[in-house]
């Protein structure tokens, strides 16, 4: 896990330096670089978050940083539930498109180029992420606004003080490498030293 935050974590933010910031051609433009460069979760690992996260025909997932969408396109076809991502690369938005399209799932998937620190959750009830270990920290406020019972999955990085409903580990047959998949259920529930500390008024964390 520290190996796979050292070597991606710096590659993800080395090649986030070149990424080409976002043009002005479409409403929902976003005028920055995305926080994180894409790199695609093997499909099979793909499969086993929806399988956690007991994806059905009636969930709406949310997939902030979507990439080419292979996880909206996915939940779409295998369990004909409906699907949004988001994401600031046009190229992958475009990619999604195609994606979608290549799929004909057209009627239930749906891309915004949108800044994910932006987006309202409160309509999902499926969340998948696979984003750095400080943007799903971030992220906190906004998952905790949606509807109680709403799972969020997340791939290779928790959400750090928010201790996991459940924890797999799989290994890829695309990558041949030990994958892990979290499960949590809204309300986000903090970890209990966490929690104590928030409630004791001698706590170190105050100013
Ligand atoms: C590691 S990839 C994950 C792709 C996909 N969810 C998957 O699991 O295959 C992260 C994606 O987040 C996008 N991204 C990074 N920062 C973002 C931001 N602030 N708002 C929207 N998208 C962002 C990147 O462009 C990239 O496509």
């Amino acid at each position: 896990m520290s190996r796979l935050i050292c070597v991606s974590g710096l590659i993800l933010f080395a090649l986030t330096l070149v990424l080409p910031t976002a043009s002005a051609a479409q409403d929902t433009t976003e005028a920055r670089a995305p926080d994180v460069v894409y790199v695609g979760s093997p499909h099979d690992v793909v499969a086993k978050m929806l399988e956690v996260a007991q994806v059905k025909k009636d969930d709406l997932l949310y997939d902030p940083g979507c990439g080419d969408g292979r996880i909206c396109v996915m939940a779409a076809k295998k369990y004909g539930c409906r699907a949004v991502g988001f994401d600031l690369n046009p190229v992958r938005i475009r990619e999604s498109l195609e994606n979608i399209k290549r799929n004909g799932v057209e009627k239930l998937v749906r891309v915004e180029r949108k800044d994910i620190f932006t987006v309202d959750f409160s309509e999902a009830t499926v969340v998948s992420i696979y984003l750095l270990p400080w943007m799903n920290k971030k992220l906190v406020p906004q998952l905790q606004k949606m509807k109680p019972g709403t799972r969020i999955v997340a791939h290779d990085y928790s959400i750090e003080g928010y201790p996991p409903d459940k924890t797999i580990t799989m290994t890829s047959k695309q990558d041949a490498v030990e994958h892990y998949i979290y499960l949590w259920t809204v309300p986000l529930k903090p970890a209990p030293d966490a929690a104590a500390s928030a409630d004791d008024p001698d706590s170190d964390d105050e100013p």
